[in-house]
């Protein structure tokens, strides 16, 4: 069911690689939800050549960019602003890789150019879009910007690696900006911390399905899929949520503040 929440509104999203990405979801829902939308993804993603269908669904144009390449993002928000004739009102960020996840690195471990690496990729490319699109004056007043996140951030899940220091490090970029873009163009800036969710990047985590499992049971509601993700992520591109700012919103059937359930509770009594 529509709404018409993002009617007139324009945003550029980040991250969509195949029909399980978050991203794809996200924009498959603003573009219901009446936004126009721009897609960027690496290079390297493109190539695989499945973002084109998510494209032309939502009659979007696809920039490459590599998010550790300041060119990039400047030649991609440059574009986005000559398609759109003017600036966007939001932007996802939906990006996140660890080198050290990939190589099954052990985090005590950790190579640090590999460290260096998905820092570059998962936090740091935020801070980079905001500066690029502080400088070019890209989002326009009262925008919204959400990044997705994970409550390792908080917590220790000892098989996220070093992507629990990168999210850590992506939710203070999120305030620290927040505040900054917040004073001089009232634009907002979020993180939304979602349930583990079966995607590219979800499956690369060792004892991904334990951890799912896990999360279900502990979760009154239950886990949050890419699907509701998509629905808040709209809610929070709408204008309905103007005053949410510098936050970590939990999105995850309240994992976050659950001790314990019975459910767990029974599975340990076995
Ligand atoms: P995904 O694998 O579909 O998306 C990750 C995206 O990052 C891909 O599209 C990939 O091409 C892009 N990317 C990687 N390196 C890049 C670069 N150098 N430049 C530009 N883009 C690059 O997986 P998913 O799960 O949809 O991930 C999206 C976000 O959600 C990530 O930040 C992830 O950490 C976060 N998240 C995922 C959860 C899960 O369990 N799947 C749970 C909580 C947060």
């Amino acid at each position: 069911m529509a709404y018409n929440l993002l009617k007139g509104k324009k945003g550029i999203i980040f991250g969509a690689l195949n029909d399980q990405s978050i991203a794809w979801k996200v924009a498959q829902r603003a573009v219901q939800e009446g936004a126009e939308i721009v897609l960027s993804n690496a290079p390297i993603a493109l190539r695989m050549g499945e973002l084109n269908k998510l494209a032309e669904e939502c009659n979007a144009p696809v920039i490459a960019a590599d998010v550790t390449n300041n060119d990039d993002i400047n030649n991609l928000l440059t574009k986005t602003q000559e398609h759109f004739n003017g600036g966007v009102d939001f932007i996802l960020h939906s990006i996140g890789m660890s080198v050290n996840v990939r190589k099954s690195i052990h985090y005590t471990e950790n190579n640090y150019d590999f460290t260096h690496k998905g820092l570059d990729i998962s936090a740091l490319s935020l801070h980079r879009i905001l500066q690029a699109a502080l400088k070019m004056d890209v989002i326009n007043e009262w925008g919204s910007v959400v990044a997705l996140t994970y409550i390792a951030a908080q917590r220790v899940f000892p098989d996220y690696n070093d992507m629990a220091d990168n999210k850590a490090y992506l939710e203070s970029i999120a305030r620290n900006f927040g505040y900054q873009y917040g004073i001089k163009k009232q634009v907002r800036i979020n993180t939304v911390s979602q349930s583990p969710t079966r995607t590219t990047a979800g499956s690369g985590i060792k004892g991904f399905d334990g951890f799912v499992n896990y999360a279900e049971k502990m979760s009154p509601l239950g886990n949050a899929s890419a699907d509701q993700c998509a629905d808040y992520c709209v809610t929070l591109f709408s204008d309905l949520t103007r005053m949410v700012t510098m936050q970590n919103l939990f999105h995850d059937g309240g994992f976050s503040f659950t001790g314990v359930t019975q459910a767990v509770i029974e599975q340990m009594e076995k």
